[in-house]
């Protein structure tokens, strides 16, 4: 039986996956290097800093840049990525989202955000479900970022309950693998690429309903 929901945000909640993806490809192009959206599969659920490393190795040019260079790219691309989210509003919300929230709620399971943005807070206001939820993990407490388990143990601590009594939710194959990484039931919400380990597959949590989640 299971007692509490934790939910990645990015591509599950709302497809800001999307957006992310705009922001470093215009912000390779202007180091030269070209991303496609295969390459971007390995940047979700990675943090910002990681992304960025990843880009440059890609792109062949891991020790042309100094630390300082390094985070004002970040910074760049992150102000780029706040101004295509400040269209987002609760329509937003990707389908079968609010409807299994709102069921969690009336059975009065605690549920909890854990993701690898620092902007999740924003995000989460804008789409008008902040409030909505028990707890809200800051990456920046972290150690370690995904595949590590640590953001979706803290996230279990975070609603008192142990990771064997939680789901799990996640578009990214890193999430899948921390998630599994402590205990929890995966269940992986599959755009393009397949979820490996997860113990559910859906494309939309329309297709889930809170009592058999529970019972798992
Ligand atoms: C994750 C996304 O949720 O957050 C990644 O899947 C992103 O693509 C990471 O890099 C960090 O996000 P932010 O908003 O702090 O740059
Ligand atoms: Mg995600």
């Amino acid at each position: 039986m299971k007692k509490g929901f934790v939910f990645d945000l990015d591509g599950v909640i709302t497809d800001t996956a999307k957006l992310h993806y705009v922001a470093w490809k215009d912000l390779a192009a202007m180091l030269g290097i070209e991303i496609d959206l295969a390459f971007n599969e390995q940047l979700k659920g990675v943090g910002r800093m990681d992304s960025l490393e990843k880009i440059l190795a890609y792109g062949g040019k891991k020790d042309d840049l100094s630390l300082a260079q390094k985070e004002t790219l970040a910074e760049e691309k992150n102000n780029h990525y706040v101004e295509l989210l400040q269209d987002l509003a609760p329509k937003d919300l990707l389908p079968g989202f609010k409807e299994f929230l709102d069921s969690a709620k009336a059975h009065h399971i605690p549920c909890a955000v854990a993701s690898a943005s620092k902007n999740a807070p924003f995000i989460l206001k804008k789409l008008e479900v902040f409030t909505e939820f028990d707890a809200i993990v800051d990456p920046a407490t972290l150690a370690k970022g995904k595949p590590d388990p640590e953001i979706f143990i803290r996230a279990a601590q975070a609603i008192h309950i142990a990771p064997e009594e939680a789901v799990g939710f996640e578009d990214a194959q890193a999430g899948i693998e921390g998630i599994k990484a402590c205990g929890m039931f995966a269940v992986g919400v599959e755009t393009t690429e397949p979820l490996h380990q997860a113990d559910l597959r859906v494309k939309q949590l329309n297709e889930l309903s809170v009592e058999e989640l529970l019972q798992k």
